[in-house]
């Protein structure tokens, strides 16, 4: 579908378009539903959440590129039908290509941005992928057509640049010398505006020409890329295409400058905003990207007529290049990409507000004459002035011969420059040609090589990137690392690769791989240490992240598709051989909830970074280790549901022992500064040659991304049941504290004491039968924690403390027990007396459906206390937690659809229980008329002892029922937990099978057993009950 809107903005207006892309594997694999919608240029976004919410948008194109095509035999995506809506690469490009070639050819400035996070379809969009040509070679393709069509009235040159800009550095991509430290520098001129020093410009006169150098610049931007453990999602890249038409008939010069730019991914921008951290990351992280959304605003601001005093263009490297194609001379047009899934909304509709601010901007694009020309002009008119003058020097005979000679020396030098302006172009030309033919027998050889030998294929995170590097393995043996010097060496660089890393050994039409000792290599997802033999598509990770898939020998390929081989591929790989199955065993299948997908690529995406950091960590000697963890794998909420899992990585710094918990917006951020120390460790390194590790200590703490001031840790938790409460039943347990992931962090022994106003303990008398007796009455009850046994926090390092938190009902904030220090059995002995003046209904369900959760909080030295907030508490003289104030009973909420399994059980027995009980009282009823009936003074005195003891003897069943009630739930908890080991085998797989029905047999016996017992007590009390009427009846 492409549609122009009605009633077009006017003519200098940034020209806005949106595309959709197909969904990617990960979404696929999730289950994702397709949020946006389109009709003509308009498109609709809804909130998966919240199905009434939606947001419309108007742009000036919108592609629909998610469904309706196929894949035609050249490899094209095409639509499905003819005419369908599905659009492709073409119909991108007549809308948006072609009105920026015609623009260029005007003599206008152009400008073709595409914004999006990443992922979204920015390079599909710009540069393509295989046969689906994106804008710039297209746009190129159709340049040199449009050139050949108009050679009889012009003379045209193009000048071919490309440029990357990382953290506000611009690196020339085309360059042939070393990389400039700092990067290459922007300047600015009166005349010029702001422009890159010394970066390259290449003349070109053919598609293939400019073809070759757009990929020489993509292999620079990966060599990069993994040399400087860069990411590529974090860089912009800028091609500047000046277009210079001389009509020499009407002797007139055009010049445009056409800029195509692949922004940086649009995620970055936000994430960091949503947390704060010591560090403020969000800034410098992109500071273009930042900028020019600022510069963004400002423009639309201008253009509904506010009042801005200052446009931000100078804050940053790209709104600098980029000044004149937002809100000065240039045509330009943004091209927002964004996926359809539910699990990309909050991005996608952030991508489309700032696609409606940027339309808003308003240009002034004016023809522009070319510099160089009127410089020839101006260079011409002198000349003739200087020979006007010289004639009549010479007519006025030998006077001035001094003058004569510096007039002479005036016109030389202007014919000399002349004829370098206007040669420049043919001569460049000609060295660009011998340029490109060396480059394109390199290719030649290049792709001789591949049909000769094996050879391995660099992956990256960014597809746009993979493939690029083919590194060869011809006979014999090969040392493969840092190393340049000896004689048959492939030479890799990045992060953890050793200077000989390891040797690769063609021989006999078999290749082997040799990790050498202390190098890391991985093969398809396995750690080796030995010789391995490599088969065709096998997967290397060699060093930390530097990932290539091995290509076999020419025989041994057969029509494979090696796409499917992803960096996705790889990470998820490795993540199965460290027993991280969930998605990969699950993908495909319907019921895989996809909060543990979303987990699970979460867990595949930074396991990478991870090991980055690692490595980072190691080579700055920081002493610092980071360890990805599931957050709430093992744990639950109140009510015993599921938490919501997430990823954290758990920080150690190892000879301090210090700990501390990141999220994973804070790792990801806190990378990228780590990245940026380590480029300035290695750049100081290679430039003073000092010691390894000296640089960094210089780096201060509070700059240092490895470091923060230590906080408290939330290490595991433990449910204590109230359901006792709503009795009057005293409960003391011993409770498992778990960590997240399952682990036993300590025994915690706690006790739920019913109580009076005073504190004192009730007995067994005071046991209800039934709950809603409570009912708009006062409740007190203290919860006590007496002592934590076995603190592994503390077995640990002698010098940490513990504390507990909890949340009871309504109150929002935790409250804390104090903290006890250097003890691995600590006493804790603290009492928190709580008090419902008016007991409501609303209470009585929470107390026989939830628990207090116990927090396990971890204190290490230099941190404080956790203390508790009393905001909002309403507290008595005597230090007594009101739950419930005095007042009409709050109406019951509507509980949540879903109670677990073991809540639901314990209500039906309930429920019965509650109809034996109705039945007992009217029995008691018809007991105490017949009593009243005998009207005897003896009797009367027997009759009052009948109730309290029999109705003691139910409440003590129903204590024991309780208690076993407690056991049974403990038994539920372990079934949950319960899990086959990592690394199991089908024999494994088998025993846990065996373990797990022997574990459900044991819950339902005693399940069976507690309901049974209080079934016999309660028919043993009926049956007395009705003995003992029966003889006074
Ligand atoms: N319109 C599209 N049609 C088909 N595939 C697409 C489309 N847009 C993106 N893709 C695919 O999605 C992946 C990510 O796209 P890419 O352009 O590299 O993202 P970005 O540059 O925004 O990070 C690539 O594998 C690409 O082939
Ligand atoms: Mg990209």
């Amino acid at each position: 579908m492409r549609a122009k809107a009605a009633g077009m903005h006017s003519k200098d207006c940034v020209k806005v378009a949106v595309r959709v892309r197909p969904f990617n594997k990960r979404e696929r694999d999730a289950g994702s539903r397709c949020i946006v919608s389109m009709v003509t240029s308009s498109i609709t976004i809804q909130d998966p959440r919240e199905s009434q919410s939606r947001r419309s948008f108007c742009f000036d194109y919108a592609y629909w590129s998610h469904s309706g095509f196929t894949r035609d035999r050249g490899g094209l995506y095409v639509p499905e039908e003819p005419g369908g809506r599905y659009s492709d690469q073409d119909s991108v490009f007549q809308d948006l290509g072609e009105g920026i070639l015609e623009n260029a050819l005007q003599g206008y400035n152009a400008t073709l941005l595409a914004y999006g996070q990443t992922g979204s379809g920015k390079s599909y969009s710009m540069v393509g992928y295989g046969p689906n040509k994106g804008l710039v070679p297209k746009l190129c393709d159709r340049l040199f057509q449009a050139i050949r069509e108009n050679q009889d009235t012009r003379q045209c040159q193009v000048f071919f640049s490309m440029l990357e800009i990382y953290n506000e550095q611009v690196v020339d991509l085309l360059s042939r010398g070393s990389r400039t430290p700092g990067g290459l520098r922007v300047r600015e001129e009166q005349q010029r505006g702001f422009y890159v020093e010394g970066l390259r410009t290449v003349p070109c006169d053919s598609a293939p020409q400019v073809e070759q150098l757009m990929e020489q610049g993509t292999r620079t931007r990966t060599t990069a890329a993994t040399h400087m453990n860069a990411n590529s999602s974090r860089s912009h890249m800028l091609i500047i295409l000046q277009l210079k038409q001389i009509f020499s008939k009407e002797s007139i010069t055009k010049q445009s400058n056409i800029n195509l730019v692949d922004l940086a991914g649009s995620e970055r921008q936000r994430s960091s905003g949503s947390e704060a951290d010591r560090l403020k990351e969000g800034t410098a992280i992109n500071l273009s990207l930042t900028t020019l959304g600022n510069v963004i605003s400002s423009l639309a601001d201008v253009a509904v007529g506010k009042k801005v005093v200052h446009i931000p263009y100078r804050d940053s490297v790209l709104t600098k290049l980029l000044q004149s194609a937002l809100g000065g001379n240039s045509r330009t047009v943004m091209i927002a990409t964004l996926s359809p899934a539910d699990i990309c909304y909050e991005e996608s509709l952030s991508t489309l507000r700032y696609a409606e601010r940027a339309k808003r901007i308003q240009n002034r694009a004016v023809v522009n004459e070319s510099p160089t020309e009127r410089l020839v002009k101006e260079l011409k008119a002198e000349n003739a002035r200087l020979l006007q003058r010289l004639s009549r020097l010479g007519q006025e005979g030998r006077r001035a011969s001094d003058e004569t000679k510096e007039l002479r020396q005036l016109l030389t030098h202007n014919e000399l420059q002349i004829r370098a302006i206007q040669t420049l172009w043919e001569q460049h030309l000609q060295e660009a040609l011998k340029d490109w033919e060396q480059q394109y027998a390199n290719i030649t050889q290049e792709r001789r090589m591949m049909q000769m030998h094996p050879y391995i294929l660099n992956i990256n995170e960014d597809t746009q990137l993979s493939g690029v590097v083919k590194l060869f393995i011809q006979e014999g043996e090969w040392d493969i690392g840092l190393c340049d010097s000896t004689p048959r060496y492939i030479s890799i660089k990045g992060l953890g690769i050793q200077e000989r890393h390891a040797v690769f050994r063609n021989e006999q039409r078999r290749v082997t791989l040799t990790p050498l000792a202390g190098s890391k290599v991985i093969v398809n997802g396995n750690s080796v240490s030995q010789t391995t033999e490599l088969q065709h598509l096998d997967r290397l990770i060699l060093g930390s992240n530097c990932t290539y898939l091995f290509i076999g020998f020419p025989s041994e390929r057969g029509g494979d598709d090696w796409s499917r081989y992803d960096y996705d591929y790889f990470q998820s790989e490795l993540a199965a051989a460290e027993g991280i199955h969930l998605g990969e065993s699950s993908a495909g299948s319907s019921q895989t909830d996809p909060s543990l997908l979303a987990v699970f690529y979460d867990f595949i995406k930074l396991m990478p970074m991870v090991a980055e950091a690692n490595q980072m960590s190691q080579e700055l000697n920081k002493d610092v280790e980071f360890k990805l963890e599931i957050k709430n794998l093992a744990l639950s909420d109140s009510k015993g549901h599921d938490l919501k899992k997430e990823i954290v990585i758990i920080v150690t710094a190892v000879g301090r022992k210090q700990v501390w918990m990141w999220s994973k917006t804070k790792f990801v951020n806190r990378k990228f500064l780590m990245e940026d120390a380590y480029q300035l460790h290695q750049a100081e390194k290679s430039r003073d040659n000092i010691a390894e590790g000296l640089s960094t200590a210089v780096l201060p703490r509070d700059k240092d991304p490895f470091w923060d001031p230590v906080e408290p840790l939330l290490l595991g938790s433990a449910h204590l049941w109230l359901q006792s409460l709503a009795f009057r039943i005293p409960l003391e347990e011993q409770l498992e504290v778990l960590g997240s992931e399952g682990t036993e962090e300590a025994i915690l022994q706690a006790q739920l004491v019913p109580c009076t106003s005073t504190g004192l303990a009730q007995g067994e008398d005071d046991i209800l039968i039934d709950p809603s007796e409570l009912l708009g009455r006062r409740l007190d009850f203290q919860v006590v924690l007496e002592q934590c046994c076995g603190l592994r926090w503390i077995r640990e390092a002698r010098d940490r403390g513990v504390q507990i938190g909890f949340r009871l009902f309504d109150c929002s904030h935790p409250l804390y027990s104090p903290s006890v220090w250097h003890n691995v059995n600590p006493l804790l002995d603290h009492r928190v007396h709580f008090a419902s003046l008016h007991t409501s209904q609303r209470l009585l369900d929470y107390l026989q459906s939830s628990a207090v959760v116990l927090e396990l909080w971890g204190l290490q030295e230099g941190c404080t206390d956790l203390v508790s907030s009393l905001e909002g508490v309403r507290m008595t003289a005597e230090g007594i937690f009101i739950i419930e104030e005095a007042g009409p009973a709050n109406p019951a909420p509507v509980d949540s659809a879903e109670i677990s399994c073991s809540v639901r059980a314990l209500q039906q027995d309930m429920e019965e229980l509650k109809s034996v009980n109705s039945s007992l009282r009217k029995e008691n009823h018809i007991l105490r008329e017949q009593l009243n009936a005998a009207r005897n003074g003896g009797e009367g005195v027997r009759g009052r002892s009948v109730r309290p003891s029999c109705d003691a003897e139910f409440a003590r069943s129903l204590k024991v029922f309780y208690h076993s009630m407690t056991s049974v739930r403990g038994q539920l908890q372990r079934l949950r937990r319960h899990r086959p080991s990592e690394d199991s085998d089908l024999l494994g797989f088998r025993l846990f099978v065996d373990e797990q029905s022997r574990l459900l047999r044991d819950f339902s016996e005693q399940l069976e057993q507690s309901v049974s017992t209080l079934k016999q007590d309660v028919a043993a009390i009926v049956r007395r009950k009705r003995e003992r009427s029966g003889i006074w009846s």
